[in-house]
């Protein structure tokens, strides 16, 4: 074996290698078990070309090593500038949601009532016909009882028509006093409109304890109407009727479009209809088996997407359940 051969031909092949396999492929063709140096260092005899032979291998050995260390590196700055993130760049845009408006003014008056001491209940949407009407002392010949104003689900359930079952439900399962706001969906048989939607929601409120006058009702709804609308509206009383309350009456907040001039969100009024209110009836006690003279409370019910109309001046309340978000991003 010719050893200078061997060592100029080997050290070239390395030198020439461009990546580590190709090094790896050198170190192989030189140094691998049917290369020629090992060959001849497995028949060496003497001390002397046992020693020159097996120096010749460790230089090889040690070139391969070095030229495989300076293209790793190579490659390591190469990936290094090629793969480079540049943290300063904008990032790309993620569509970033808010809540709907009925359940922005929904948190509103949670948080109008949590600030009075009121607690918040949850009722069920399928209500049975006692809770939702019998117990309210609604009379046998109610139209509401009519399946043409009603969603009946049996002849005992129904879709509840408002919230005010939530009332039975507090006062059944507490004693007072009691302080509460319920608030969710009601049904009712209604075509679909600018102005009715046959799925909507109500805010319910009950105060019951000893000594509670309209005062505290007219006072509580005050406060309220400013809480979601602003400390300039005005707010005023008409009488009305519902089964459940006596006597009965309906707040107005005046028109915030026109400042009470009236215009056509106000049917020229100046005044805008808020829902019903009322002293707890003495039958609705009776029907909750609590005493009418120990006890005397008030109610109230407005609807939710009412508010979130005249708060955002939405004129058709469909825009509320379309999911449009042209319409929803604007809240
Ligand atoms: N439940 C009545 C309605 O939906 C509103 C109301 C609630 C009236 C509580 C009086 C007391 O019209």
């Amino acid at each position: 074996m010719d050893a200078q051969a061997v060592e100029s031909q080997a050290l070239s092949a390395i030198e020439a290698a461009a990546t580590v396999d190709e090094v790896e492929e050198a170190r192989v063709r030189f140094l691998g078990r049917k290369a020629e140096l090992p060959q001849a260092l497995r028949a060496v005899r003497d001390r002397e070309t046992g020693m020159t032979l097996n120096a010749l291998r460790r230089r090889i050995a040690e070139s391969a090593d070095a030229r495989e260390e300076e293209l790793g590196r190579a490659e390591l700055d190469r990936r290094l500038r090629e793969e480079r993130v540049d943290v300063t760049l904008p990032g790309d845009e993620l569509p970033v949601g808010h809540l709907h408006p009925i359940t922005q003014v929904r948190r509103m008056v949670e948080d109008a009532f949590l600030g009075l001491g009121y607690e918040i209940r949850d009722d069920r949407e399928v209500e049975t016909v006692a809770y939702n009407f019998d117990k309210l002392a609604f009379e046998p010949t109610h139209a509401a009882r009519s399946p043409r104003d009603t969603f009946f689900l049996d002849e005992t359930r129904v879709l509840r028509t408002e919230t005010s079952a939530s009332q039975i439900h507090q006062l059944e399962e507490r004693e007072p006093p009691v302080y509460m706001v319920s608030i969710g969906r009601v049904y009712r048989r209604d075509a679909i409109t600018a102005t009715r939607y046959p799925i909507f929601h109500q805010f319910e409120g009950l105060a019951v304890d000893r000594g509670i006058t309209l005062a505290d009702l007219k006072g509580t709804l005050r406060h309220v109407m400013r809480a979601l609308y602003g400390p300039k509206r005005a707010v005023r009383f008409r009488t009305h009727y519902f089964p459940f309350t006596e006597p009965s009456i309906e707040p107005d907040v005046s028109c915030g479009v026109c400042g009470g001039e009236g215009c056509r969100t106000c049917k020229y009024s100046g005044w805008i209809e808020m829902g019903g209110a009322g002293m707890v009836d003495p039958r609705v006690f009776e029907n909750v088996g609590l005493d009418p003279e120990a006890w005397s409370g008030f109610a109230f019910g407005c609807g939710l997407e009412r508010t979130a109309q005249l708060r955002h001046d939405i004129p058709d309340i469909r825009a509320l359940w379309e999911g449009d978000l042209r319409v929803l991003r604007q809240f």
